[in-house]
């Protein structure tokens, strides 16, 4: 689980000796300073929970969590299967549009509450695993036991489908903006900062673009993005081609290939221009060479046509995200080995595992698409702040100290150098 464990270890080392360095006794409080904003947290791709209920006589189940049951993963229980197809999406060629395979239903719980992303394994199975569970975990306990914040009241998470691109969640952003007004009028009408990681931050650009600079300014006091691919990440690339095991050996690669590029939010994530430029290399064969303008006959080629229905889909938000229209902490990892290219050898194409080639970023995207944001800094308007943390990767980034302290400084309306 790349995008997942590595980092554990390294959290659990580092903190203490964080921690310790940080004046906080001077700004910690049980409850929040005046003027002090809400928080409402934008999860990234496979950052909450998902349940479904499976009527179909292979898979049938009740309500459980299918994003994430480590036990699913365990080769004795023979459950990947299931699980690969009940997290599919299927294409429907007559409405143009991904659902969910048939005789499944979805359900993402702890709307308005972290609850399902400070976990998203929260079982005993997934901690024994190295903790593979947590994802905004850290980041929430700190929050409510150093900072002020109470789940529910002041800080709150806005989990979503990932599995669907922005051009999908129009219900999602509805519910989001009420959620924005409720915990606006809850805290005294204090604006609310919107915290998000990865694509969440795609997610929350995408919302802001769509509401008046009104509405925006009377409710939102800034958004902070935590390591967002504001134009895709090569790694995707990878996962089309060759799946991605997250690292855990004991999944089958070709299962999950399959389930992984059925999700439209694979396709709105593919690098793409303006940081990939149209004669960059994206996947390298004996063959030919595909650039970010040649998706479509890659997909041809992978035995994959359907792909190219979904990317057409889901394109149009690459262009569509421009600056949110409010205060932005464009913050990110970098210095970590990043997959910045795939090639395959005659034997390799198409099936194979790829080489790949690194390069800088936060181990999962790439820092050129990391820190593009710097390209809204053009744009009229309101601050962009773009910053990087060295040595932090995809991940980390949510657990470490250093973005607490800024997250909390910028909470406040303090200036922090
Ligand atoms: C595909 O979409 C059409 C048109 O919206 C709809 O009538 C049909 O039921 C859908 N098929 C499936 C299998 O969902
Ligand atoms: C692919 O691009 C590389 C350079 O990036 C070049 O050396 C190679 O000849 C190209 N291959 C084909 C088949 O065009």
């Amino acid at each position: 689980m790349k995008l997942l464990s590595a980092s554990l270890v390294l959290a659990a080392l580092a903190s203490p000796l964080l921690a310790a360095a940080l004046p906080k006794e001077q700004l910690r409080d049980d409850q929040l300073q005046d003027g002090q904003s809400p928080i409402i947290i934008i999860p990234g791709k496979g950052g909450s929970q998902l349940e479904v209920k499976v009527s179909h006589p292979d898979c049938a189940s009740d309500w459980s969590r299918v994003w994430i049951n480590i036990y699913d993963f365990l080769p004795f229980t023979g459950h990947v299967e299931c699980w690969a197809q009940n997290m599919e999406l299927q294409y429907n060629t007559s409405s143009g549009e991904s659902h969910t395979a048939p005789g499944r239903q979805f359900r993402i719980p702890g709307w308005g509450t972290t609850e399902s992303i400070e976990y998203i394994d929260p079982s005993w199975m997934a901690y024994l695993f190295g903790d593979v569970g947590s994802y905004a975990a850290y980041l929430v306990q700190e929050l409510t036991n150093n900072w002020g914040y109470e789940r529910g009241v002041n800080l709150l998470g806005a989990p979503y489908d990932f599995r669907y691109s922005p051009v999908s969640h129009e219900e999602y952003f509805d519910d989001l903006k009420r959620l924005v007004e409720q915990t606006y009028l809850r805290n005294g009408r204090r604006r609310v900062l919107l915290v998000s990681h990865s694509m969440g931050g795609l997610m929350a650009t995408f919302f802001l673009n769509h509401q008046t600079d009104d509405w925006k300014r009377s409710h939102i006091k800034g958004l902070v993005t935590l390591n967002t691919p504001w134009d895709g990440a090569m790694v995707v690339a990878q996962l089309h081609a060759a799946g991605d095991d997250w690292g855990i050996e004991i999944v089958d690669r070709n299962i999950i290939r399959d389930q992984q590029r059925s999700y439209e939010s694979a396709y709105f994530l593919l690098p793409h221009e303006p940081t990939w430029q149209s004669d960059d290399v994206i996947v390298r064969t004996p063959q030919r060479n595909f650039t970010v303008r040649d998706y479509e006959e890659m997909f041809d080629m992978l035995g994959h046509p359907e792909g190219k229905s979904v990317l057409r889909r889901a394109r149009p938000a690459w262009s569509n995200i421009h600056h949110p229209g409010v205060d932005l902490y464009c913050w990110h990892g970098q210095g970590v080995d990043t997959v910045d290219a795939v090639h395959y050898s005659s034997d390799q194409w198409p099936n194979g595992i790829p080489d790949t080639h690194t390069g800088d970023g936060d181990g999962t995207v790439n820092l050129k698409s990391l820190n593009a944001c710097s390209r809204f800094a053009e744009e009229p308007g309101s601050l962009t702040d773009v910053r990087g943390f060295d040595g932090v990767n995809h991940l980390d980034l949510l657990h470490d100290a250093g973005v607490m302290e800024r997250l909390v400084a910028v909470a406040r309306g303090v200036d922090l150098p």
